[in-house]
């Protein structure tokens, strides 16, 4: 996810038990034209194994170029991005913008995976609109051309974000005679509980949790505990802090001070979920722009709800 799954977050979500990780989407564009902010997110450590990089485009020369650009960084595979439903990306033709062209979603795949020398995957949406929703034909066709495997969010371009994921046609996807590569399913996953009962119900092979992983690295550890008929754990405060710290100091690392301050800011509401009261330090926290102010936030929260 843009400006969520950046290294030091992802080193936490493996840390947690995250199976695979994907870097942020990367434009082919500005990877060909040899954009830093672009380099930087394809760097990552070999704990993050196995990792895919993701990149979107519109346009065959640019998305060879930057999978042969990826390639280089020496990931476990390279994945296309087709499920963006964002206007600035979208309207121009990349990310879910491209449902409304199938041939050339295929044709753009297929240029990718002939220029690749390690395994391409896609993530993608069920279709363009209501009216239009062939991720069966579309799954089908894929796998024609060399994808590995697929990833597909119950929702379509038009529907941004809004009502439910539909996992019916995921399912419908992965129970088609005619697929062998691994089908993965994704939208709306917000505990370990429904990511189990999902995946159960639904037959897919794996989930993909989004949204429901800033600040709550812990879902994938509760998640695994599930899996293997445990209990999962009740993530002690002190747990949280500390690893919240971690996050700030490393995305400091990476992106400066000032950058990571702000960034910081969407995941605490996660860090902190369900804390009564929390109103003052949450504030505190997405205000500040001052670290030594932050980390006495943090102390403050660990004084006062170490026995939560
Ligand atoms: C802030 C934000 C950034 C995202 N960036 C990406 C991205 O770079 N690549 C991608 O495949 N999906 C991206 N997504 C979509 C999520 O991966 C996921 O498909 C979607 O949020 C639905 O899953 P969820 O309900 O578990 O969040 C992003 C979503 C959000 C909210």
């Amino acid at each position: 996810m843009e400006a969520i799954t950046n290294k030091p977050f992802r080193k936490i979500c493996k840390q947690y038990g995250a199976d695979i990780l994907i870097t942020e989407f990367i434009a082919s564009d500005a990877l060909s034209r040899d954009i830093k902010d672009s380099i930087i997110k394809m760097d990552f450590e070999e704990m993050e194994r196995p990792l895919g990089i993701q990149i979107f485009g519109n346009n065959a020369e640019s998305l060879i170029k930057a999978t042969q650009i990826a390639e280089k960084e020496n990931p476990d595979f390279i994945d296309i991005n087709w499920g963006c439903p964002v206007k600035k990306i979208a309207g121009k033709g990349c990310g879910s913008g491209i449902m409304n062209n199938i041939p050339k979603m295929i044709e753009l795949t297929k240029a990718v995976v002939d220029a690749s020398n390690i395994p391409v995957t896609v993530k993608t949406r069920l279709g363009y609109c209501e009216e239009s929703k062939p991720i069966v034909e579309i799954a089908e066709r894929l796998q024609d051309v060399g994808i590995q495997a697929l990833s597909i969010h119950g929702r379509t371009r038009s529907q941004m974000y809004k009502g439910e994921a539909d996992w019916t046609l995921i399912s419908e996807v992965k129970n088609n005679q005619r697929m062998s590569i691994p089908i993965f399913g994704n939208g709306d996953i917000d505990s370990a509980e429904k990511a189990i009962e999902y995946k159960n119900k639904y037959g897919v092979d794996g989930i993909l949790i989004g949204r429901a992983t800033i600040g709550n690295p812990f879902i994938f550890l509760q998640t695994k505990e599930l899996l293997e008929g445990k209990s999962p754990t009740i993530i002690p405060i002190a747990e949280k802090v500390k690893v919240c710290k971690y996050h700030l100091d490393q995305l400091i690392e990476l992106r400066g001070e000032k950058n990571a301050i702000l960034e910081m800011r969407k995941t605490y509401s996660g860090y902190f979920k369900g804390l009564s009261n929390f109103k003052p330090h949450r504030i505190k926290l997405v205000s500040s722009t001052d670290y030594k102010e932050i980390q006495n936030t943090f102390e403050d929260i660990l004084e006062l709800y170490s026995n939560n």
